[in-house]
């Protein structure tokens, strides 16, 4: 594992609240990188049991000479446990071990493991410091950078949470060495996005390199987490709460949310959700008058390049509409989309039901 010479940095500003993104290989092994966090008597890692195995003990030594005790806590692995029965066992720890207001919490791992360290730390004393340490590239890229937390309930994705701002996000790019194809794939769902909705040089540059990034070239992976942690800490230091602008960030979220609660927790992956949703949200966009079907075409064959699916399963159109009524962009029950009014440009818009049901049934399996 190459040690980095100096990481590269992303600054999220948003006032007293702002913090570093470092990005680079080996991060985790060098305590220098932590050296800005508040001191304290006690930290708890929090991961799962296919993530400790493989990095809980390097940050645990790394941090060692900062606490006088950093425990680790391990949870299940995976999407079905994002849920309050999982995010007890955070509150379980940090009680059992005594910790104070000062402790500091360290999210390491994906998403799920980031979003449900962060609620914990969100709420536990009523807040205390954490810190962010994400291991697949979908965390890298997005769940770690900009303080949204939750937990998943059996009627809707992510509906309970906060927005709540780690101290630092330290990316290890090494870490993705161990991750499995098909969790890259989801990640790079998650790349893909930032260009039809902010930055079509971008996306010129994903399609030029989505073989190396596959194939989990360094350098194009560390061009891909710095320029999708760029756009993201734009957006998020305009609209920390999703007021409007922020929710930009869910394109192809809306019908990615319904398929994967419609699956059931954990059937599709959380990145193949969002990037078979970016073709539906693409044709409705297209529908709409946005764009034309050549980009659509060209939004779809990006996204099957990166290994993932592209045809939405079928839940039925009155499943899917209903799963999507309780997403959190809904209005007294309309349901929001964010599409596509240019390449390059997102918006947040309704649209008729009878438009929706023409999507549903172009883009599901027969
Ligand atoms: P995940 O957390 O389930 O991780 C994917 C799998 O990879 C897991 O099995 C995990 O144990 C394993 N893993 C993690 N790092 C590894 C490594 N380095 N080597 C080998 N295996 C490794 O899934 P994810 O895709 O990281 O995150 C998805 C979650 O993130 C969803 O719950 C989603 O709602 C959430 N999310 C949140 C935000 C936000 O802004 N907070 C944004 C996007 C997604
Ligand atoms: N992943 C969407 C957001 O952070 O707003």
């Amino acid at each position: 594992m190459p040690l980095s010479a100096s990481p590269e940095r992303v600054e999220i500003e948003l006032g007293e609240r702002s913090y570093s993104i470092l990005i680079g290989a080996g991060l985790l092994h060098e305590p220098g990188h932590f050296a800005t966090l508040p001191s304290a008597a006690t930290a708890l890692i929090v991961t799962n049991t296919t993530v400790a195995p493989l990095y809980a003990k390097a940050l645990q030594t790394t941090l060692a000479g900062r606490f006088r005790a950093v425990h680790v806590l391990e949870l299940p692995d995976g999407e079905a446990y994002k849920d309050w029965q999982t995010l007890n066992l955070i509150f379980d720890a940090l009680l059992g071990h005594g910790s104070d207001r000062k402790t500091v919490l360290f999210a390491l791992g994906g998403g799920v493991v980031g979003d449900m360290t962060g609620f914990a730390a969100a709420s536990y004393m009523r807040g205390v410091p954490f810190v962010q340490v994400p291991t697949t590239l979908l965390a890298q890229v997005d769940s770690s950078v900009g303080g949204k937390t939750a937990i998943n309930h059996p009627l809707g994705k992510n509906m309970i949470g906060a927005f709540y701002q780690p101290r630092l996000v330290l990316c290890d790019l090494s870490t993705l060495e161990t991750l499995p194809p098909r969790e890259m794939s989801a990640g790079l769902a998650e790349v893909i996005k930032y260009g039809p909705i902010h930055d079509m040089e971008f996306l010129d540059w994903i399609e030029a390199h989505i073989d190396a990034l596959v194939a989990r070239d360094p350098s194009a992976l560390a061009h891909a987490v710095k320029r999708s942690c760029e756009i993201k800490a734009a957006v998020v230091g305009q609209d920390e709460r999703e007021t409007g602008l922020r929710a930009i960030l869910n394109f192809g979220h809306t019908f990615g949310h319904a398929i994967e609660s419609g699956l059931g927790y954990g059937e599709w992956l959380h990145g193949e959700a969002v990037g078979c949703g970016m073709v539906m949200a693409a044709h409705l966009s297209q529908r709409l008058g946005g764009i034309d079907a050549a980009f659509v075409q060209r939004l779809t064959a990006l996204i099957q390049r990166a290994g993932l699916p592209v045809v939405a399963p079928a839940l039925g159109a009155e499943r899917y509409l209903e799963l999507m009524r309780i997403d959190k962009k809904s209005e007294a029950g309309e349901i929001r989309f964010v599409v596509l009014d240019k390449p390059g440009s997102a918006i947040m818009r309704g649209a008729p039901d009878a438009m929706v049901r023409e999507v549903l049934a172009q883009c599901c399996a027969a």
